[in-house]
C-alpha cells in the first residue's frame, strides 16, 4: 500500500470515529440540549490548541454482546490543549458511545491523561457524562474507577482538578469529581446521585425525579457538593476560562499577576457597614471595595451563605477571599459554613495563594440540630485549616468577632499574619446582651429595677470589652484601622508577605477532623 492510500485510509477511520456514537445517539444529546464531548472540549480550550490521544484505543470485552462490538474511542475523548494560554490536560466523556460508561480502556485513557497532567504539571479538567461503571465490564470497571480515584488522590493539592458534571452522572461517575478541587453543574444538563430513582424506588418504594434527586441546583444549593452552577454550557465554560485565571498550574507555582486596578467607583467603604450592630449588611461589598477592579469570583455562591469564599486580586496578585456574611444567618458558622470555608483554605494553601479574611460573626450557630450534626467535628475543620496554612494569613475583623468564632476566623492565635480591626470591631467572650444576663444576674434579678440594670450592666460589658482597644492593648491585633485605610493596609500586608515562609514539623500527614 503507497503511503498516500495509508493516509487515505487513515483519514476515513479516523473521521468515522470521530462521529463518536453515530447520527442517531448525537442526535439524542443534540435534543437534550447538550453539546457532544468534542464540541464542549472544543469550547473550553482555545481555538485549534486541542491535541487528542489515544483515538484507536478499543477495550477486549467479550461478554454479554460486546465481543466486536465497536466503541469509539471506548466512549471518552482524551488530551491537552491550552486555555485562556494556560496548558491543561482534559477528557470528556462521550455519552453517545454506551452512555458514556466506563469500561477499563475508558479508564486507562484518564488515567493516562491524569498521570500525563501530573508529570508536566498542568491542572485536570474532565467533563463527565456518564452512567458509571459499564455494566458488561464487570469487575474491570470498578477497578478503573479505583485507579481514577487513587490518581485524584495523589493529585489532589499538586495539580488544580476541575471537573465539569454534564449530564446525568451516577456512581463512580460522581465520586471521582468529589475528590477534584471544583465541580462545575449546569441547569437542567447536570444531574449527580450515587443511587438513582430507579434504586430508590426498589430499595425504598419512594418515587423522586433525577432533577429533585441531584440536579443542578440540589447540588450547588442543598448538598454543596457543586461549586458553580451555570444556566447554560457555555456560560459554565466562560466560569471555568474565569477560574484558570486566578490559580497557579501546580503547587510549585504561584498564580500568574495580573496588571494591578483599584476597586471601580462604588459604595463609600464607611457607608457598607450599617452604625447598628444588629443590620445586616452584605460583606461581598466590602470585598469589592478594596479588591482589585471590584473584581470577586465568588464560589459556592448558593450553598451555606452565611460564609463567602472565592478569589480577588490585590495589586494584580491572586488571594483567596473568605468572609462571614451577616445578610444571611448574621454570618454564623454552622456544620456547612465550617465545611465549605475549610476546603477552601485548604486549596489556597495548597496552591500559594494567601488568605484575607473578613471578621463578622455572632459565633458558632447553637441548637440541637447542629450539635447532632455534629458542628463540633465540623467546626474543628475550620480551626485545623487555617492553622495548618502556612501561606500569608491576613485578618480584618469589622464588626463582631464573638466567642469560638473569633477564633476560628483566621485569629492571631491560629498564626495570623497580619490582624486588623476597625474601631466598630467586638471582640469579646460573648455578645454583651448574653454576658451581662450570666455575669450578673444576681445583680439583675436583685435589683429594684432588673431592666434597667440589665441595661446598665450591658453597657458596662459593652464599654470594657465590645471594641478593639483590649485587644489592641494585649498585642492580639496589630492595628486598629479606619474603613477607608483597608485596601492600603492589604496592599502592604500583600507586598511584605510576598516572600513568606513558615517551617511546620516534619510528619507523614496530619489527621484533620474529616
Ligand atoms: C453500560 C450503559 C450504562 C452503564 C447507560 N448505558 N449506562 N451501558 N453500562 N452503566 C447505555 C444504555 O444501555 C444505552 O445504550 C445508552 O447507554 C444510553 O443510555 P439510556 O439509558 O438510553 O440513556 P438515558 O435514558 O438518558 O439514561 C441515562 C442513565 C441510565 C440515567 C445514566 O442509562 C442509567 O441509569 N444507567 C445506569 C446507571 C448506573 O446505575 N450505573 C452504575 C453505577 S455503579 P444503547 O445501546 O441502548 O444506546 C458504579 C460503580 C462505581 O458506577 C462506584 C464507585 C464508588
Amino acid at each position: 500500500m503507497s503511503l498516500g492510500q495509508r493516509i487515505h485510509d487513515f483519514l476515513q477511520r479516523t473521521r468515522a470515529l470521530m462521529k463518536g456514537g453515530g447520527e442517531q445517539a448525537v442526535q439524542k444529546q443534540v435534543a437534550q440540549g447538550k453539546l457532544t464531548a468534542r464540541d464542549r472540549v472544543a469550547r473550553i480550550c482555545d481555538a485549534d490548541s486541542f491535541h487528542e490521544y489515544d483515538l484507536f484505543v478499543e477495550h477486549s470485552c467479550r461478554d454479554f454482546g460486546m465481543d466486536g462490538k465497536s466503541l469509539p474511542g471506548d466512549g471518552v475523548v482524551a488530551g491537552t490543549g491550552t486555555v485562556q494560554g494556560f496548558p491543561v490536560c482534559i477528557f470528556a466523556q462521550d455519552f453517545t458511545v454506551a452512555g458514556g460508561s466506563l469500561g477499563l480502556a475508558h479508564a486507562r485513557k484518564i488515567t493516562k491523561i491524569m498521570d500525563h497532567a501530573m508529570k508536566m504539571g498542568v491542572p485536570l479538567i474532565g467533563i463527565n457524562d456518564s452512567g458509571g461503571a459499564r455494566i458488561q465490564e464487570g469487575v474491570n470497571s470498578l477497578a478503573g474507577y479505583g485507579e481514577i480515584f487513587y490518581r485524584n488522590t495523589l493529585a489532589s493539592g499538586v495539580i488544580p482538578q476541575i471537573s465539569v458534571i454534564l449530564g446525568p452522572c451516577a456512581g463512580g461517575a460522581v465520586y471521582s469529581p468529589a475528590l477534584t478541587d471544583f465541580v462545575f453543574v449546569v441547569d437542567r444538563i447536570s444531574k449527580m446521585f450515587i443511587t438513582g430513582p430507579e434504586v430508590i424506588k426498589t430499595v425504598l418504594g419512594e418515587e423522586i425525579s433525577m432533577e429533585d434527586l441531584g440536579g443542578a441546583r440540589v447540588q450547588a444549593e442543598i448538598s454543596g457538593n457543586a461549586h458553580f452552577y451555570a444556566a447554560s454550557e457555555e456560560e459554565c465554560f466562560e466560569q471555568i476560562k474565569r477560574l484558570v485565571t486566578f490559580i497557579p498550574w501546580n503547587n510549585r507555582k504561584t498564580s500568574d499577576p495580573f496588571p494591578p486596578r483599584p476597586p471601580r467607583p462604588g459604595k463609600h467603604i464607611e457607608s457598607i457597614v450599617p452604625d447598628d450592630p444588629r443590620k445586616p449588611y452584605d460583606i461581598r461589598d466590602v470585598v469589592r471595595a478594596v479588591c482589585d477592579d471590584s473584581d470577586f469570583f465568588e464560589i459556592q455562591e448558593l450553598w451555606a451563605r452565611n460564609i463567602v469564599i472565592g478569589f480577588a486580586r490585590l495589586d494584580g496578585r491572586t488571594v483567596g477571599v473568605v468572609g462571614n456574611q451577616p445578610a444571611y444567618l448574621a454570618g454564623v458558622l454552622d456544620v456547612d459554613a465550617s465545611d465549605k470555608a475549610a476546603r477552601f483554605i485548604r486549596f489556597c494553601d495548597a496552591f500559594n495563594i494567601p488568605l484575607l479574611s473578613f471578621v463578622d460573626l455572632p459565633g458558632y450557630l447553637p441548637g440541637v440540630d447542629q450539635e447532632h450534626a455534629g458542628v463540633i467535628r465540623h467546626g474543628a475543620k475550620i480551626l485545623y485549616a487555617y492553622s495548618e496554612a502556612t501561606v500569608a494569613k491576613i485578618t480584618v475583623i469589622i464588626r463582631k468577632a464573638y466567642g469560638g468564632g473569633y477564633i476560628a476566623m483566621c485569629s492571631r492565635h491560629l498564626g495570623a499574619d497580619f490582624v486588623f480591626a476597625w474601631p466598630c470591631a467586638e471582640i469579646a467572650v460573648m455578645g454583651p446582651e448574653g454576658a451581662a444576663n450570666i455575669i450578673f444576674r444576681k445583680e439583675i434579678t436583685g435589683a429594684a429595677d432588673p431592666d434597667a440594670m440589665r441595661q446598665e450592666k450591658i453597657k458596662e460589658y459593652q464599654d470594657k470589652f465590645a471594641n478593639p482597644f483590649i485587644a489592641a492593648r494585649d498585642g492580639h491585633i496589630d492595628a486598629v484601622i479606619q474603613p477607608e485605610q483597608t485596601r492600603d493596609f492589604l496592599l502592604h500586608a500583600i507586598r511584605v508577605s510576598e516572600r513568606k515562609t513558615e517551617q511546620r514539623p516534619a510528619r507523614k500527614h496530619g489527621i484533620p477532623p474529616f
